[in-house]
């Protein structure tokens, strides 16, 4: 599923960005790029950041 459409990112990518250790909104934004435009796909960025921290 399409987290940020502006880049064109998925909720896939984003776990294994956290994966690969980008703990933070600010890292996944280095690394993918995700939220760095319109900003609308902050929230459930962070969301999917938080649960996917829960299983790491
Ligand atoms: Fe992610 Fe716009 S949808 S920055």
């Amino acid at each position: 599923m399409y987290v940020c459409l502006c880049k064109g990112i998925t909720d896939t990518q984003i776990q294994s960005a956290v994966h690969d250790g980008a703990h933070s909104l600010g890292k996944l934004r280095k690394s993918l790029g995700v939220a760095t435009q319109c900003g609308k796909c902050s929230s459930l960025t962070r969301e999917i950041l938080d649960e996917t921290l829960q299983e790491v």
